[in-house]
């Protein structure tokens, strides 16, 4: 018989069990990708049966992931579902859970995963609750931990939580999830860059003018807000999903595909990242509120969380010296967009007539999401009126080229692959150290009131115009190619 499977959801009841892990398992069953004797245990506060338990998680699964799960796939999972009564801080509830891990395994060895879904200030407790029970020693099967977002809250939270960490888990039973990362067209960074020979002679300061990295959302907070203004927009996507995303734009060649490889190439951009003073932030970032943010149910009257922020950085490395890195990210913005644009120099002498701002540059963006796929924009000769030169756009989206082609969604691929024991998507403790260590002056700047203002935005627009500023004085501007269809 296989060996068991066990996948554990501590905050088993929450948002992301029941919106993307029990949806994501629900689908690699389907694909015959899950362990054959999977199981899944969910672990919360709340008072569960195994079959209330089951409820919850099939009304996320049809009503919140979006996916059309049909019920009869659900129903593939459901018996596999069980359900474990337990409090984080409580050292019995970990027995509970090991009990019962014993009983759907029968005694026998096996493999499990934790995936930590629970608060970012509950880590420490879950990982010496985990520890203390005896369930990370790994005598009878691997046994993983995954981290959702965010891990600590600055550079030295953070590096007190790798430490509780490394005092019960071995870095490599460890899995920091960047669910950016797991996403295909972020994957597809890297097949661009290295299996294209065409891109990599032009990737670098000679050709290329600036690098324009945007995840722009409609929603606003809504009721995360509790969540929300004790983290913002720096800590829950800058920090993480943005600084990622620069990184696969600027890494050099890895000398495989392989984790450490990987990892490694991905830690050297953010070394090399300029570090700013807090002073310094003030020139090169832009804070935003939206209107009506402060009337949200579980946010402070006189919050200055930021739910927008536009921010100029440099990688001072031979490859990218000079060029800028403008990353932004907003609630309640115009459109739901994440898009990586690089716009490259102009030609070095306009022989055509054109407006007075010369032969428009050529731009390359990666369609992040939604509407997956890139875009090319070239100029060409106008027909018919001489030798008038207007950018074109050369497209690509998987749902058009690859029509049928699903695009596994990035939770799915990341308990895969952590299933599997591939940590190349996933965040090692210094990354995480290196890119608190980018943004803490940030943060501290903003912390201040005497910084200058968080600006208010309209709901509904591209943000504060300082936003538009902050290229505008470079001589750039933000760039939607993704948008235009
Ligand atoms: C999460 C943030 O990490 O990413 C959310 O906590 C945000 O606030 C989400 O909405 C965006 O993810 P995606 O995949 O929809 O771009």
């Amino acid at each position: 018989m296989t060996r068991a499977t066990s996948i554990v959801i501590l905050g088993g009841t929450g948002d992301l069990a029941r919106r993307k892990l029990a949806p994501s398992l629900c689908n690699l069953l389907r694909k015959g990708r899950l362990p054959p004797n999977a199981s899944l245990v969910g672990f919360a506060r709340a008072d569960h049966t195994d079959d209330s338990y089951r409820e919850l998680l099939w009304e996320g699964v049809r009503d919140l992931s979006g996916l059309g799960i049909a019920r009869a796939d659900w129903e593939a999972l459901a018996p596999r579902v069980r359900y474990s009564r337990g409090d984080v801080d409580d050292p019995e509830a970990y027995r509970a859970l090991g009990a019962l891990l014993d009983e759907i395994e029968g005694g026998e060895d096996s493999d499990r995963l934790f995936y930590l879904s629970i608060a970012p200030h509950l880590h420490g407790a879950a990982a010496r609750g985990l520890s203390g029970a005896g369930l990370a020693s790994e005598e009878r099967g691997w046994r993983r931990f995954v981290f959702e977002k965010p891990f600590g809250k600055d550079e030295q939270s953070a590096r007190e939580l790798n430490r509780t960490v490394h005092e019960v888990f071995r870095e490599e039973q460890v899995y920091r999830i960047d669910h950016y990362l797991g996403k295909e067209t972020v994957q597809n960074l890297l097949v661009m860059r290295f299996a294209n020979a065409i891109f990599e002679p032009l990737w670098n300061r000679n050709y290329i003018d600036n690098v324009q990295i945007t995840a722009a959302e409609t929603v606003d907070v809504a009721d995360r807000a509790g969540y929300y203004d004790g983290s913002g927009v720096v800590r829950d996507m800058v920090q993480n999903h943005l600084l990622q995303l620069m990184c696969l734009v600027a890494l050099e060649p890895p000398s495989s595909m392989d984790a450490n490889a990987l990892r490694e190439r991905r830690a050297d951009v953010l070394r090399a990242v300029r570090r700013w003073t807090p002073h310094e932030f003030r020139r090169h970032a832009v804070a935003g509120q939206y209107e009506g943010y402060l009337d949200e149910q579980g946010v402070a009257p006189d919050s200055r969380t930021p739910t927008y922020a536009a921010m100029r950085l440099y990688v001072d490395n031979w490859r990218w010296q000079g060029v800028p890195f403008y990353l932004r990210s907003g609630k309640a913005l115009a459109e739901k967009v994440s898009e990586i644009v690089i716009q490259f120099k102009s030609p070095p002498l306009s022989m055509f007539p054109r407006s007075e701002e010369g032969v428009p540059p050529n731009v390359l963006a990666i369609c992040i999401q939604p509407n997956e796929g890139m875009h090319l924009s070239f100029d060409t000769k106008t027909p018919d009126a001489g030798l008038v030169v207007e950018p074109v756009d050369m497209e690509f989206h998987y749902a058009r080229s690859l029509p049928g082609e699903e695009l596994q969604d990035a939770y799915e691929r990341l308990l895969e692959d952590a299933m599997e024991g591939d940590a190349s998507l996933f965040m090692r403790s210094d990354q995480i150290e290196q890119a608190w260590n980018i943004v803490d002056p940030l943060l501290q700047c903003w912390a201040d009131p005497g910084s200058g203002g968080i600006e208010a935005y309209p709901r509904g627009s591209w943000g504060p115009p300082s936003g538009d500023a902050l290229l505008a004085a470079d001589g750039f501007h933000w760039r939607h190619l993704c948008l235009e269809e």
